[in-house]
């Protein structure tokens, strides 16, 4: 199986009211826990890599292990570029064999974000890769930050059929109140699913992106905090959110700092019972095991995405 776009990933999730995990890859346990887990339960997989993990492994090194993984699980697997911040690193990751990828061009002005969405999706699709647009920017969570300064942030669902339309983008990230990272919300975790609804509305059968979509399990901030580790007020997405949102227009979900926390607390649980022990593999071995467990679980019971190839 070669690698893939996500163009018939998408049209079938969206068609099926289910969608396709994007997870981050940073290095061989990480790639090899998610592709076991999706093998084992039958499901497509977008393996996205960061600016920041082409710069901690190179792009070289994570698209062999991505070919690896193809080859040992012989899944559909669609190799996208995440947050792509400039046409440069976009066209790097194309010209790389990537098969899709996002230029995020959220911190610029309407027009800007047009003019370099539309000529990153020129290059792109003359090479049959896919491209991911962003619009409005996801939620921060600082302190001072106020209610009007916050809509002024999530996706405005006027923009958003000039914007598909004026660029070509294949897929669209709106912001309706995740963001980055293990501390998510000040309270009560909210989502503007009214957003998400107009937006659809604006587009229909057109895939949607939700980045931020990592629950922070509490069993591994538990493992975190118990070990060691200090993370108090760590929240994420609750998992009945993320079913809402697979349910509707979004068609791909994007998860990273669950994997993290989960290496995380795993390795930290393993030295603080195994205070002797210096073999990476001894450590490693379980990490690598829980992430499967994890994916295995988002599959499953939040994404939907089993059983669809
Ligand atoms: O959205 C950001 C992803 O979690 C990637 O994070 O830039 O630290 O690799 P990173
Ligand atoms: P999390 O930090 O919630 O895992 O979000 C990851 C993401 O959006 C990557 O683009
Ligand atoms: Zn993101």
């Amino acid at each position: 199986m070669p690698l893939v776009t996500s163009t018939e990933m998408f049209k079938k999730a969206y068609e099926g009211g289910y969608a396709i995990g994007a997870f981050n890859v940073n290095n061989m346990e990480i790639v090899q826990g998610i592709t076991e887990a999706a093998k084992e339960v039958n499901s497509p997989l977008i393996l996205q890599v960061s600016a920041g993990a082409r710069k901690y492994a190179k792009h070289v090194y994570l698209m062999k292990l991505i070919e690896a993984a193809i080859e040992d699980t012989d899944l559909p697997i669609c190799v996208h570029l995440d947050h792509g911040d400039s046409f440069d690193i976009c066209k790097s990751c194309i010209d790389g064999g990537f098969t899709s990828v996002m230029i995020d061009g959220s911190k610029y002005s309407f027009e800007e974000n047009i003019e370099l969405t539309k000529k990153v999706v020129e290059y792109a699709h003359a090479r049959g890769v896919v491209v991911e647009g962003e619009l409005g920017k996801l939620a921060g969570i600082e302190d001072d930050v106020n209610v009007s300064d916050e809509d002024a942030q999530f996706t405005n669902p006027a923009e958003v059929e000039e914007f598909v339309t004026r660029t070509g983008v294949d897929s669209l990230a709106i912001a309706i109140g995740t963001s980055h990272g293990a501390f998510k919300f000040k309270g009560e975790p909210r989502l503007r699913f009214d957003i998400l609804e107009e937006v659809s509305k604006r587009l229909p059968n057109f895939p949607i992106v939700l980045h931020g979509a990592s629950s922070v399990i509490p069993e591994y901030v538990e493992m975190i905090n118990a070990n060691g580790g200090n993370m108090p007020g760590a929240q994420g997405v609750p998992e009945a959110m993320l079913r809402q949102a697979a349910g509707m227009a979004v068609c791909k979900i994007n998860i990273d700092s669950d994997l993290r926390l989960a290496m995380t607390g795993t390795i930290r649980k393993y030295f603080a019972e195994h205070p002797e022990h210096f073999d990476p593999r001894q450590y490693l071995s379980p990490a690598r095991a829980n992430i499967k467990e994890l994916v295995k679980h988002k599959i499953v019971n939040v994404l939907g995405s089993n059983d669809k190839i």
